[in-house]
């Protein structure tokens, strides 16, 4: 559903990132986890598309939802600036949720940079329900790291890793985030039927993946790419499937068919 909504609170949290809350979502009441909105301001023609974001959570009581923000480029640049009272356009809920937390298995989510959002709400959604959840979060250096107290208050055991070694606090580690994860899963998983949801860069969800693979686990990815539509018109969000999954088509398409996949089935960029 294509909708107007208004920012209520522009929440910086540290140099780049941010939260956006928006008023007036009641459309996103029945998303879920790992579904998104494409979001835009109004700021005339430049940039036209809009940008695709992870939902962080709706609050279905007050017809709110908060997205979390990495200023990149030009569109999210432009979201920064943006203060309480303005009017963005927002399609969705859009795309494949993650499938439901259910009792019985171990959650391994896997976020990084701002790949923490769709698992974050995950983590919250697990907590509502008396589940439990483990979550890696890596980042470069400490300052990017965000939401950590929101993270706690999941009840998650959180695996923090820094590639420069700047977070010791709460078991931080230095290293990559699958560092965490190995160091976790070696020389054995300690929690029942682990399963690893992952979303962050590319480079890292394949890392994710090839140690998910190693130690025989279930792993789904959400994918981060381009994307100009995001209702499956413009064909820009291709992602190559594997072949030998049994599908007879060679593509999928994230916006439609992802952003969450089995990572058996497809080929990360
Ligand atoms: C499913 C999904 C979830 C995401 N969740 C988050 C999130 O929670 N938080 C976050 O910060 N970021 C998220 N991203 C990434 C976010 O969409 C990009 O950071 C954002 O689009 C960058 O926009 P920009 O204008 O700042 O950067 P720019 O580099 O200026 O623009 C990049 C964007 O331009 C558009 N674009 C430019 N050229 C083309 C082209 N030839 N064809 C198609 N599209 C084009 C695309 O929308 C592209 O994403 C997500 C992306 C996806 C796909
Ligand atoms: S973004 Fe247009 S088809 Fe997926």
């Amino acid at each position: 559903m294509l909708f107007a909504a208004s920012l209520v609170e522009n929440r910086p949290l540290g140099p780049s990132s941010f939260v956006l809350r928006l008023g007036g979502a009641r459309a996103l009441s029945s998303a879920r986890p790992g579904q998104f909105v494409m979001l835009r301001g109004q700021w005339g023609r430049d940039p036209l598309l809009p940008r695709a974001f992870s939902i962080l959570r709706v609050s279905p009581q007050d017809g709110e939802c908060e997205i979390l923000v990495k200023a990149m480029g030009r569109g999210t640049r432009l979201l920064a600036e943006l203060v309480p009272g303005a009017t963005l356009s927002v399609l969705g809920p859009l795309g494949r949720p993650f499938p439901e937390p259910q009792a019985g298995r171990t959650d391994l989510l896997v976020a990084g940079g701002v790949g923490l959002a769709p698992l974050l709400w995950y983590a919250e959604v697990a907590h509502e329900r008396g589940l439990t959840t483990e979550l890696f979060y890596g980042a470069r250096t400490a300052t990017e790291l965000c939401l950590l107290d929101e993270i706690e208050r999941t009840g998650s055991s959180l695996h923090v890793a820094t590639e420069d070694g700047s977070f010791q606090g709460r078991g931080g580690v230095t290293g990559r985030v699958t560092a965490a994860l190995r160091a976790y899963l070696e020389p054995a998983a300690p929690g029942p039927n682990p399963h690893v949801l992952t979303c962050g860069p590319n480079p890292m969800m394949k890392a994710v993946v090839q140690l998910a693979s190693a130690h025989h686990l279930p792993c789904l990815v959400s994918v981060e790419g381009e994307m100009a539509c995001g209702i499956g018109a413009c064909l820009g969000c291709a992602i190559p499937l594997v072949a030998e999954a049994g599908g007879t088509r060679p593509f999928g398409y994230a916006c439609v068919d992802g952003p969450v996949f089995d990572a058996a089935r497809i080929v990360l960029p």
